[in-house]
């Protein structure tokens, strides 16, 4: 019998291989497309934190010119972050592809276009990361890559909805699904802000900002209660109509306090002062719908008295929502109050918030969907939680270390730059101290994130409860 006629992928080398479909874990064979995502997901996630390494290095020593010229900071900071947002959005779409056709009830509209997607993902990824190499960027911090592959994105992210809604059109149509298709346009379009060049630099920040803030506090966030929505419902059995009801009363308040939160980006930038008003006043009220996440995820449990079988993906949830807590919630409204960013904006304190939020929230949601699907499309039912656990600790204790430790050397930065007004290296050598235990912590989130793709890649069955 051939591979492909018993569902079976043939072996690749490290053992990422999917194994055969068991089709009470995985209902529909092309949920399978979802793998492929996740595992080049990840692959990105490790090659992020190792580039990071390297820029908590160039802030902790000084490092020789010869050496600059070859990796200098600009160049590995467009790195990081770009493969930053090129894995999230792997998996978010890896995502999609897989809770899609367990809500809509068929297959995906079209698997070809599926895995085409994907290597156009990736061709541009590469394409974008060597580019930097040689100073090809656009400059735009966080969307760097130049407009030629903006287009390609443009088309891969076409197919991609495409793709979706096809399936959702065709199949049963759920609150959930609803949420998604909305959250992932939304997303689509306001890339499109962020590709033309607008002479006038206020304005070019202007509509960058609706990429970068509106991602993040607005079409990700309502990616995200899709996918927590699909996860909790299956892991805790509760009745449907229970968790989509918060669902639609917490996206009302996200979308409602974080499109006017945009503000919070506008104090300094040669907008009207009237953002400052509206700015500080919404993005505080944006701590609101992320309580009510949170709350909700507890309740969600305490309510129903279930018990939760699957701990693994339980405690990445749980994670999410507390990470949401304090890196958005916490740390975003520390500094969106016009009369404290005045002191604080583009310092570390802002890039403290940058990590603790990025990965709280979106790398943790992550996350919890892959350790949802990743074990059933292996064909693993229960598995051993202890190197999953240990993963989730280092990690999250890693980025906590990396997140207090920039907080500080933001805190002598803001205080000796902006209060005593010293120059911007007089900062920098006091700082460097703190930049030392980023890259302590560095080195253990790297371990962390190691042992999480490489436990979710082999785990194997047992009869403990995972
Ligand atoms: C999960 C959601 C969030 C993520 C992933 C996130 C991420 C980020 C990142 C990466 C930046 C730096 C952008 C740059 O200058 O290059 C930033 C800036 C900022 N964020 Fe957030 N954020 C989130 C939610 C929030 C919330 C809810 C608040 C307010 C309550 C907030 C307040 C701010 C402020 C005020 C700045 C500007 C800092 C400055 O002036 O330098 N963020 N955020
Ligand atoms: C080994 C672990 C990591 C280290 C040592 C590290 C270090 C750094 C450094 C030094 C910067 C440059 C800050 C600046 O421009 O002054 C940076 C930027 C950034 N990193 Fe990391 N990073 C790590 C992991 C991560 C992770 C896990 C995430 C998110 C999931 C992340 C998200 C970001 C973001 C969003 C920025 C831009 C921040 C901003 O615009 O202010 N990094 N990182
Ligand atoms: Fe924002």
């Amino acid at each position: 019998m051939s591979a492909r006629s018993t569902g079976m992928q043939p072996a690749a080398p490290g053992g990422i291989a999917m194994g055969p479909r068991d089709e009470k874990l995985v209902p529909y064979a092309s949920q399978r497309v979802a793998y492929w995502y996740f595992v080049s997901a990840l692959a990105l996630f490790v090659l992020q934190i190792v580039v990071g390494l390297w820029l908590a290095i160039s802030y902790a020593f000084t490092i020789p010119q010869s050496v600059v010229d070859v990796l200098p900071f600009g160049m590995t900071r467009a790195m990081h972050t770009n493969l930053l947002v090129l894995w999230m959005l792997l998996g978010f779409m890896g995502g999609a592809y897989y809770l899609v056709p367990e809500e809509a009830e068929r297959e995906i509209y079209s698997v070809k276009l599926a895995y085409f997607q994907l290597i156009v993902f990736l061709v541009t990824g590469v394409a974008a990361l060597v580019g930097f190499t040689f100073g090809w960027t656009q400059g735009k911090p966080l969307l760097e890559i130049p407009t030629p592959l903006d287009f390609i994105v443009v088309v891969g992210a076409l197919i991609f909805l495409f793709n979706v809604a096809m399936t959702v059109i065709k199949g049963k149509k759920t609150a959930i699904l609803g949420m998604l298709l909305g959250g992932l346009t939304f997303l689509a379009l306001l890339y499109l802000f962020g590709m033309p060049f607008y002479r006038n630099l206020s304005i070019d920040w202007f509509y960058w900002w609706w990429v970068v803030h509106l991602w993040v506090e607005g079409a990700w966030e309502l990616v995200t209660a899709a996918i927590l929505a699909f996860v909790l419902i299956k892991i805790t059995g509760v009745d449907r109509r229970v968790v989509e009801k918060y669902l639609y009363l917490e996206t009302a308040l996200f979308l409602f306090t974080g499109l006017a939160g945009t503000g919070h980006h506008y104090y300094w930038i040669g907008a009207p002062s009237t953002w400052l008003w509206i700015g500080g006043i919404f993005s505080a009220m944006e701590v609101l719908p992320i309580i009510a996440m949170v709350v909700d995820t507890f309740l969600t449990q305490r309510r129903h008295g279930v018990v939760i079988k699957e701990k693994v993906v339980w405690m990445f949830a749980l994670g999410t929502a507390i990470g949401h807590l304090v890196g958005a919630g916490v740390f975003g409204f520390a500094h969106t109050l016009p009369q404290i960013n005045y002191y604080t904006h583009g310092s570390q304190i802002t890039s403290s918030h940058g990590h603790l939020a990025f990965f709280g929230a979106y790398g943790l949601l992550n996350l919890t969907m892959f350790w949802y699907a990743v074990p059933r499309l292996r064909g693993v039912s229960r598995f051993k939680a202890s190197l999953a656990t240990w993963g989730f600790w280092i990690m999250c204790l890693s980025i906590l270390g990396i997140g207090i430790a920039m907080g500080i050397a933001g805190v002598i930065q803001t205080y000796v730059e902006r209060v005593m007004g010293e120059s911007f290296m007089t900062a920098q050598g006091y700082m460097q101290l703190w930049f030392k235990v980023v890259l302590f912590f560095g080195v253990f989130m790297l371990l962390g994130v190691i042992v999480t793709f490489w436990y979710m890649m082999t785990a194997k069955q047992t009869n403990e409860e995972r």
